[in-house]
């Protein structure tokens, strides 16, 4: 035996040139996927539980998605910030080739900008009662009122070619409706829209941190909760069946969500198909850091960083985060500074 181990990890690590070049899982913009809320106010509003997060009016946007695609991100989900009088039982605005997001994509798309748009194909950003789909009656007066699944599913469908016909790049359906890829593709291909690819929300659990979101995209709902729909974070294996189902049904791209305390998850589904597998790192997610920040307890830019990074070294292709401008400057820097 030597004297002392000739396996010494240490010699990699010490100095940053050296580090810099053996990092063997890096992040790079074109992974990066950024939220936008788009509204039908003429004015910008921030969202106070998302420091740095907006909501914006059409041309802002606009504006906005040329300045960051110019950045270099490349990559757009978007979600519509409903007024409430546009708001009714089955979420009828989504399909108006007026509502926001249908006209962002379709002025995105006139100038000629070259960017990816996501379209988020969900229907809780347009219904009065919150939840994302119809709701059947109730079977007594005191009943909460349960979501619909299969006359979702027809609104789905519609609402997917609403947004192919806007201009959407990728439609993105969220609201865990079962059989949901399938009646979209459907759709879909019946309109001609068979290029279309679908990133389906495939394992998406009724999850504590989406809380931020509901300020932002102003989706609180009226009663209830979403466990009846999305998924119960105490069962560790049900992702199978979901992403199989969506697999079966066409899905060309899947979504892990939240992100950061479901890495097992991200890491388990990457490893059992093939298709990209996007993360999202939820609004409770970056509220969390943003708070923790402005206590000087974590530094923000090295947190975010560490955290982004984690979701990709568990098998994340592509990561939907609303660090994505701040993450495409931080990374423009280029060397060991930005980890921290
Ligand atoms: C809508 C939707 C939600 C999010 C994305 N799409 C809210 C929800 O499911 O309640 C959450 C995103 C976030 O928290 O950042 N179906």
């Amino acid at each position: 035996m030597p004297s002392f181990p000739t396996h010494r990890p240490r010699r990699l690590r010490q100095n940053g040139p050296l580090r810099q070049v053996m990092a063997d899982v890096r992040l790079h913009p074109d992974m990066l996927i950024q939220p936008v809320f788009v509204s039908a106010d003429d004015q910008l509003h921030e969202v106070a539980s998302m420091p740095g997060v907006r909501q914006w009016p059409v041309n802002a946007a606009l504006e906005a998605i040329g300045r960051w695609r110019d950045a270099g991100l490349k990559q757009f989900l978007l979600f519509g910030v409903t007024p409430t009088e546009r708001k009714d039982a089955t979420g009828s605005y989504a399909h108006d080739p007026e509502a926001p997001v249908n006209r962002l994509m379709a002025q995105v798309k006139a100038a000629g900008l070259d960017a990816l748009l996501y379209a988020d194909l969900c229907l809780c950003e347009y219904t009065d009662h919150g939840h994302c789909g119809a709701l059947t009656a109730p079977a007594h007066a005191n009943d909460d009122r349960a979501v619909d699944n299969d006359a979702t599913l027809a609104l789905l469908g519609q609402l997917a070619v609403a947004q192919a016909c806007a201009g959407a790049d990728v439609v993105a359906p969220s609201g865990m409706m079962d059989g949901q890829v399938a009646a979209i593709r459907a759709a879909l291909d019946a309109a001609g829209f068979h290029h279309l690819p679908i990133m389906s929300y495939s394992v998406k659990y009724a999850s504590n941190f989406y809380g931020p979101f509901r300020d932002a995209g102003q989706g609180g709902m009226a009663f209830g909760d979403r466990k009846g729909y999305q998924m119960d974070y105490r069962r560790g294996r049900e992702w199978r069946e979901e992403l199989a189902s969506d697999l079966e049904q066409g899905a060309d791209m899947v979504m892990v969500k939240p992100a950061a305390t479901y890495l097992d998850i991200i890491y388990q589904v990457r490893q059992a198909c093939s298709v990209p597998v996007a993360a999202y790192h939820v609004s409770g997610e970056y509220a969390m850091l943003h708070a923790a920040a402005q206590r000087g307890w974590v530094d923000l830019q090295a947190a975010a960083m560490e955290t982004t990074l984690a979701i990709k070294r568990a098998g994340a292709d592509l990561i939907v985060t609303y660090f994505a401008p701040e993450l495409v400057k931080w990374l423009a820097g280029g060397d060991d500074k930005v980890t921290g």
